[in-house]
């Protein structure tokens, strides 16, 4: 999917001014949806790019209302991740959600999230095994821990979630389907460079020769989809997945091809998904592909 224009600006539109309450937030957004309006929200650790604005794009076409949040949230990194050094250029992102229709941006303190004596974590199974929850143990209890205290301030009709992190998708929906929350969950198609490769906050990191070697990992995905309409095992197009990574010096951290919603064994006759994980130098990166039935194809 190719990165949106910017939203024109319009005297019409709000400046957006940061609320850090989550008390209040959560009054404002429970007011609209009283009065009858539909509240989107695209949850955020800030750093924006095209592939978050394409989140909030998709949110004000839905939705009378749209709320963003930005908060690095501490209990998703491990020890020795990126947390300290993760990016939060806060004047940027204000700026451009500012010409895009955004009523709220929820930017609250560590302690407004996790008060002083909190002791209280999701843990979620299934989905959040394997892959990205054996490289960074503890992972996916933060994720669904912040998303599930960030749907508290913010209790919107629909939260729009990014294909990218896909493994993600399938907890928080795990989390929300297990936990009875009333919303929606959306997922939406990955936002690529003109070279392939998945936008992140992460690119940024990337020394200019690791990041021309980072197209390997998209590369990777779309070898992966021809071997698969081709009739290949998931573990020959996980090799293949691996040569063309490691070719490029990516260190693979994981390849695979499974089930697009268990993660498990990957059948003929449901969408399967590639995943792909590695690292150049200081920078880790994912990115996956969903794959279609292949019932029927040519063999
Ligand atoms: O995908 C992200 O940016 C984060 O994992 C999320 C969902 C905002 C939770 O911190």
């Amino acid at each position: 999917m190719a990165a949106p224009p910017p939203a024109p600006v319009t005297s019409a539109m709000p400046t957006v001014q940061p609320v850090a309450d989550p008390v209040r937030v959560r009054a404002e957004v429970l007011a609209a949806r009283a009065a009858g309006r539909r509240v989107g929200f695209v949850p955020t650790m800030g750093a924006l790019h095209a592939g978050h604005l394409a989140l909030v794009d998709r949110a004000a076409a839905e939705c009378d209302e749209v709320a963003v949040s930005i908060f690095v949230n501490p209990t998703q990194f491990g020890p020795g991740e990126d947390y300290e050094r993760y990016p939060r250029p806060l004047a940027a992102d204000l700026a451009a959600l500012r010409s895009r229709r955004v009523r709220w941006v929820f930017v609250p303190a560590v302690e407004a999230i996790y008060p002083p004596g909190n002791a209280t974590r999701i843990v979620v199974e299934g989905p959040a095994r394997g892959y990205e929850g054996d490289v960074r143990p503890g992972h996916f209890s933060g994720v669904a821990t912040v998303v599930h205290r960030l749907l508290q301030a913010v209790p919107s009709d629909v939260a729009y979630f990014g294909a990218k992190d896909w493994q993600q998708t399938l907890v928080v929906k795990r989390m929300v389907e297990d936990l009875g929350l009333p919303i929606e969950i959306l997922v939406c198609p990955t936002v690529r460079e003109g070279d392939g490769l998945a936008m992140s906050s992460r690119n940024a990191y990337l020394a200019p020769a690791d990041r021309r070697r980072a197209v390997a990992l998209s590369e990777s995905l779309t070898t992966a989809a021809a071997r698969w309409s081709a009739g290949r095992s998931a573990t020959e197009i996980a090799a293949t997945m691996r040569e063309v990574m490691e070719s490029r010096g990516v260190v693979v951290d994981y390849a695979a091809v499974v089930d697009a919603e268990s993660l498990e064994d990957a059948v003929d006759d449901r969408p399967a998904v590639a995943l792909v994980a590695g690292r150049l130098g200081v920078t880790r990166l994912i990115d996956n592909r969903l794959l279609p039935p292949r019932v029927g194809s040519a063999r």
